[in-house]
């Protein structure tokens, strides 16, 4: 397709959004009465109020207009029907059909039924689960496993995250769930200090099982399994995977019933719904999991047949659309009034800036529009007593979306009313503000001079007119969370498909990866860097000589006869008036005499 700038619809809104600088959207409640029912849809569980924006039934009547004019209709029929819309890939994006497997006999994609595929696969993970929460799995010194460790890195590790957390409240007794992802060694350093390698299964979920994060991860884990007790025979007792990559999986030691398959129509940051979930299955039990892909399914429905008008992922992309690209949004941030949820921003994060970060059409062509926002946010209240400020009263306009339950999992005292009024007072602040008049008289009302009040009036006002939504359901479930997420999932392509780009594959990622690899060749090794951007080469510098003295270091502790007693590891040395500067670790040389001899620091 070619730009959005250049439809209609796109020419008209630019027009209108002039109409539209000077209406509040207080004056907007104030001519329409209606306005807030008429302001609302619903779908899945799930009550969108949208009557806090910028937009009136024009307005909406135009981004309705504007969304079939960029083919999202054809777009929806594409991706429910298997076409291959990831042009770059030349894949279909089968995420739907993941949740749609209890409901539908078949999906034909390239003369394959691919819910049977999705069937089978939640039954390979049913059994699974089953084994372990039955206690009938057993680790290799016949223990009942007590933990599973998921490692896996960006869609293979922060759905499946987010979700299990979201989820806490219907967690089963019996098995602890943990996650790993980062390489920085304190991740799984901090989780294998709490585990006990009898009764511990590792689940390894890489769609390619080529990630260098999660490789890395696995081969500690095997190792520390290893050196701990474990067998190489054993490995399989303890380690599962979940990848397309069987082979590499088996290699690694898997046996291949306990590796679970994934398929290249499910995109890394769509896969929370694959086996790639299993981790929330562990964690919640086949049942709750079925009930999550359940939600999903509905608000997939609801997606693929509800009129634009009362759609909501369409309602909500093209409202952001409006933002961005008629009135210089920049930023789009999530806040969920909900505890369990507190993580769902980031996942949310690598949904929307890893599909929309684009700027190229899908026919190749640069973009002449801005694209994908950033996304950011985090858990109501605690935010309000920090970046809200800048929400109030910062010079940036940025789309709020409140989320939030209705009933609390956790009802103490009057926790949950004062939570919810937190929320509803929030959307209210960013759209009524505070006007200098307003500001000066409250002043007045507080008793303070006249000089008082002209001092620190202005700094009062609040600009308001600021837009949100806000979505509410009755409690948060596994089936509303999953209908939650998968409307994120659909506003991600509704505005992708507006603005022309492919949703659904990552290259940028690629060219990172690519460096890493090369720089960590040249920090492990001589190469000659001299080919290399001057900063790159002070870097590799610095950090080389670093590592170098500290190699010489250990290199000569090491060579310390042990009969020279014992060395004690004293971190943070100075603080403990040990040495001078800034050296970070050092050991104390103890006689057999259990007298100090000798202080080694590490060279800063
Ligand atoms: O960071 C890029 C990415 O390809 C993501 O899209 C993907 O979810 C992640 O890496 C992990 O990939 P894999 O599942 O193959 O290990």
């Amino acid at each position: 397709m070619s730009s959005p700038t250049e439809l209609a619809a796109w020419q008209v809104l630019t027009a209108h959004q002039q109409e539209m600088a000077s209406v509040s959207m207080t004056s907007l409640f104030e001519d329409d009465a209606q306005r807030a029912e008429k302001y609302c849809a619903h779908a899945a569980g799930w009550t969108l109020d949208y009557a806090k924006n910028r937009a009136n039934d024009k307005t909406l009547s135009l981004l309705t207009e504007l969304a079939k004019e960029a083919g999202l209709e054809s777009a929806i029929k594409g991706m429910f029907s298997g076409a291959h819309i990831n042009n770059t890939e030349d894949r279909s994006v089968l995420h739907i059909a993941l949740r749609a497997s209890q409901a539908q006999e078949t999906l034909m994609v390239d003369g394959v039924n691919v819910l049977a595929e999705v069937r089978a696969t939640l039954k390979q993970m049913e059994q699974f689960v089953a084994q372990l929460h039955s206690g009938e799995w057993k680790g290799y010194s016949g223990k009942t496993i007590t933990d599973v460790v998921s490692i896996g890195i960006g869609g293979s590790y922060l759905g499946p995250k987010v979700v299990a957390e979201a989820l806490t409240p219907y967690k089963k007794d019996g098995i602890k769930v943990h996650f790993v992802a980062n390489i920085d060694g304190s991740d799984i350093t901090g989780k294998l200090k709490q585990l006990n390698p009898e009764t511990t299964v590792f689940v390894i979920s890489s769609k390619t099982f080529g990630t260098l994060e999660t490789l890395s991860n696995a081969n500690a884990a095997r190792d520390w399994f290893l050196s701990n007790g474990g067998s190489q025979d054993n490995v399989s007792k303890h380690f599962a995977a979940v990848s397309s990559n069987v082979k590499k999986a088996v290699d690694f030691g898997m046996a291949e019933e306990n590796i679970f398959p994934m398929w290249d129509w499910v995109g890394g940051r769509y896969s929370l719904w694959s086996a790639i979930g299993l981790p929330v299955a562990i964690a919640v039990g086949m049942d709750n999991f079925y009930a999550l892909l359940d939600g999903a399914h509905q608000m997939d429905e609801h997606f693929r047949t509800a009129p634009f008008e009362e759609n909501l992922p369409v309602i909500m992309g093209a409202l952001g659309v409006w933002y961005i690209n008629f009135h210089n949004a920049q930023t789009h941030a999530l806040i969920p009034y909900d505890h369990y949820l507190r993580a769902m921003p980031a996942h949310i994060q690598q949904l929307d800036m890893e599909s929309n970060g684009k700027a190229n059409l899908l026919n190749g062509d640069g973009v002449a529009t801005d694209t994908g926002p950033i996304i950011w946010g985090g858990a109501g209240t605690n935010g309000q007593h920090a970046y809200h400020q800048l929400l109030h009263q910062g010079t940036r306009l940025v789309p709020v979306d409140f989320i939030a339950p209705l009933t609390s999992h956790n009802p103490i005292g009057e926790h949950h009313v004062h939570l919810i009024a937190n929320c509803l007072s929030q959307s209210q602040a960013l759209m009524v503000g505070k006007t200098l008049e307003q500001a000066k008289q409250e002043l007045r009302d507080a008793g303070a001079s006249e000089d008082q009040v002209e001092a620190v009036a202005p700094h009062k006002v609040i600009q308001g007119n600021r837009p949100s939504n806000t979505l509410f359901t009755d409690k948060m479930t596994p089936a509303t969370v999953g209908a939650l997420i998968a409307l994120y999932e659909h506003r991600t392509f509704v505005q992708g498909t507006i603005w022309g780009i492919n949703s659904f594959d990552q290259w940028g990622v690629e060219l990172g990866k690519v460096l890493g690899t090369d720089i960590y060749n040249r920090l492990v090794s001589d190469s000659d860097n001299s080919t290399l951007d001057a900063s790159t080469q002070a870097l590799i510098k610095a950090f080389k000589k670093l590592r170098l003295n500290r190699l010489a270091f250990y290199t000569a502790l090491t060579k310390t006869p042990a009969s020279a007693g014992v060395f004690v590891f004293i971190p943070s040395p100075s603080l403990q008036g040990l040495g001078r500067g800034s050296e970070s670790e050092a050991f104390m040389q103890v006689a057999p005499s259990g007298r100090h001899r000798r202080l080694y620091m590490t060279p800063s």
